[in-house]
């Protein structure tokens, strides 16, 4: 442990929040991505018309008579996009506040401060860190993180940070809303699919929560560089919080389109565990993350997954003489294998290594 603290130093690491306020006029070289994976921003060429992304009003889902509808809802939203905004969502307006406050004051917190939880091994349970993986990367991205398991609550939050004094509370009372939220999108995504209410969710019943909160400072030159590669998450779903525009997604035409703000709505995105569950009738949404010249952007992204050693596959009622398992099983811990194995992660996706050739 002390190990890897002293090598990262030697890296001498440095935050976009760093680079950011010392006001470089340009982004340092390592940020810099080839033409072909830049963003393309203010162009419309390759991009689509963000006002047809679904957003649905998850109130319905406690109406006997609307029900079916919104369950509807959310079956063409993961067939099309793996992606849907919700609102209505019964998490308070204030609780959403409070965690961004939270979040704004940690990345405000002098370097020396966040540097104590700063670590690149992807096990830890709490860690600090910029770009993907600081000490790996190629290419550094716009993007600074405090990660932290969150569910059971009671197990993690000790560990989490100590500064700001709020930092546990507000950030602890938004992970359980989250949670509970989660439940009830897995019942409604499992309806969807045909499968008993409570599939999905017998499934993840112990299963992990970690929270990401990103911050993409300001950033110089936000048409050279992005705020995170091209990915899908690896788990069951994702529920994303942003402050403000920057995420994007990727269409079944490959275009990349973006997620408009919506003030007190929230994203959801299904990840790979989903995608082999459904047996692929439901895709993880591949997203990334632009970032711009005059607002530091902040995200909290919840991202639920099974227990770390359960290993996932095909649901067997979704599978039959015509439809055969598409994709082999692998667990959690399979995954972080993987991309601490596998320095180019980003090249080939995770999933891509499951799927089954058809004959
Ligand atoms: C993530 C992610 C998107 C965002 O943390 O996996 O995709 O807008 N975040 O921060
Ligand atoms: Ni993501």
């Amino acid at each position: 442990m002390e190990e890897t603290k002293k090598s990262l130093l030697d890296d001498s690491f440095t935050s976009a929040m760093t680079l950011t306020n010392s006001g470089v006029p340009q982004v340092p070289d390592r940020y810099v991505l080839p033409p072909a994976q830049r963003p393309a921003l203010g162009s419309s060429i390759g991009t689509r018309d963000d006002t047809t992304l679904p957003v649905i009003d998850l109130s319905l889902l406690h109406q006997p008579l609307l029900r079916s509808r919104a369950i509807h809802e959310i079956n063409m939203a993961c067939k099309e996009f793996g992606f849907f905004q919700v609102i209505n969502h019964g998490i308070p307006s204030s609780v959403v506040k409070d965690a961004l406050d939270a979040a704004t004051q940690f990345f405000d917190l002098p370097v020396e401060e966040k540097m104590l939880l700063v670590s690149s091994d992807v096990h830890q349970p709490v860690r600090y860190g910029t770009s993907i993986n600081h000490s790996t990367d190629k290419v550094h991205y716009w993007r600074d993180f405090i990660k932290h398991y969150s569910h059971p609550l009671s197990k993690w939050i000790d560990m989490w940070p100590s500064n700001p004094p709020c930092y546990k509370d507000k950030v602890g009372k938004y992970a359980e809303a989250t949670h509970l939220l989660h439940k009830q999108l897995l019942e409604a995504i499992s309806e969807s699919l045909g499968l008993e209410k409570n599939y999905l969710q017998e499934q993840t019943e112990e299963g992990s929560q970690v929270i990401a909160v990103n911050c993409y400072p300001a950033c110089p030159e936000p048409e050279v560089t992005l705020g995170m590669p091209p990915h899908s998450d690896f788990g069951s779903l994702t529920i994303l919080l942003q402050s403000s525009e920057g995420l994007q997604i990727m269409d079944a035409n490959k275009n990349w389109v973006c997620v408009p703000y919506i003030e007190g709505a929230l994203i959801v995105q299904l990840g790979d565990q989903v995608e082999v569950m459904s047996n692929g009738i439901y895709k993880s949404v591949i997203h990334r993350v632009t970032v711009n010249k005059h607002v530091n952007r902040l995200s909290f992204a919840s991202l639920h997954s099974l227990p770390l050693h359960k290993k996932i596959s095909p649901a067997p009622e979704l599978l039959d003489g015509n439809n055969a398992a598409a994709y082999g099983e692998f667990s959690f811990n399979d995954f972080l294998n993987y991309i601490s194995s596998n320095d180019d992660f980003l090249q080939e996706r995770f999933i891509d290594t499951l799927k089954k050739s058809s004959s």
